[in-house]
């Protein structure tokens, strides 16, 4: 396809994308699903870490979860009573330079062994004490893998608008509860990892009543003289 089509339509993607709350009764087929998760997949992550997990919930386990998400959720209750599907990213907890992650990333990615090995470690030693005063604050270390799958939400987000696929990103819940349950449930482990936010997938019942809102294009896009 030539530039000028696939502009347009990734254009087209990004204005048709809002938060959809409110989904109607139809399923989002397994392979659609798989569209959208293999983009968050292959998301990039700082260091190569892949320092997460993305959990997905179709309408029987979110119907399982729903009554306990709901009373603590308050940012997704039309989307727990309507939503195809959920996706609930999660981070690592602790990875520091010195740990097993950082240690089986840089094998992943051929760095494993040797001289190679150390001297990363190394740089990510000063990356995490000198650059980001981090390594040795959990809550720091745990907002860092946080961060990085936000890449991935969005990324899942986009490629769903793409197939005509609505979503909604979901801060709106207590973090400490909705980990609990998660963890009851079987589902993560709370020793390791937290959830960072959770998508919801569908497809609209209706559009927005309101037009979408932003600030002025240049007030947010600068070009340095
Ligand atoms: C990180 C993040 C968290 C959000 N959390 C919620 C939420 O908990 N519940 C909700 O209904 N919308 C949530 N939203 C949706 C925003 O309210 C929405 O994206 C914003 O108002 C802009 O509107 P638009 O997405 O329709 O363009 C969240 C959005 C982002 C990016």
């Amino acid at each position: 396809m030539e530039k000028t089509a696939i502009k347009k339509q990734v254009r087209a993607a990004f204005d048709h994308r809002v938060a959809v709350r409110v989904y109607n009764d139809q399923e989002i087929e397994r392979g659609d699903m798989d569209y959208i998760l293999d983009t968050a997949w292959l998301s990039p992550s700082s260091i190569g870490l892949e320092g997460w997990r993305f959990l997905v919930l179709d309408r029987k386990h979110v119907a399982d979860l729903r009554d306990e998400l709901k009373e603590i959720a308050w940012g997704a209750q039309a989307q727990l009573d309507t939503a195809s599907h959920f996706v609930v990213l999660l981070a690592e907890k602790d990875v520091r330079y010195d740990s097993e992650s950082i240690k089986d990333s840089l094998i992943r990615r051929g760095l494993g062994e040797g001289d190679a090995l150390d001297s990363r470690i190394k740089l990510y030693q000063d990356f995490q004490t000198r650059d980001m005063d981090m390594a040795d604050n959990p809550r720091a270390l745990f907002d860092w893998t946080a961060k990085q799958t936000y890449i991935a939400l969005g990324n899942m987000m986009t490629a769903a608008s793409m197939i005509g696929i609505d979503s909604c990103p979901i801060e709106g819940f207590n973090y400490d509860k909705a980990n609990a349950i998660l963890a009851k449930h079987g589902l993560i482990n709370p020793d390791k990892e937290g959830i960072t936010s959770m998508v919801s997938f569908g497809y609209r019942l209706r559009d927005p009543k309101h037009p979408r809102s932003r600030k002025a294009r240049q007030d947010v896009i600068v070009w340095a003289d």
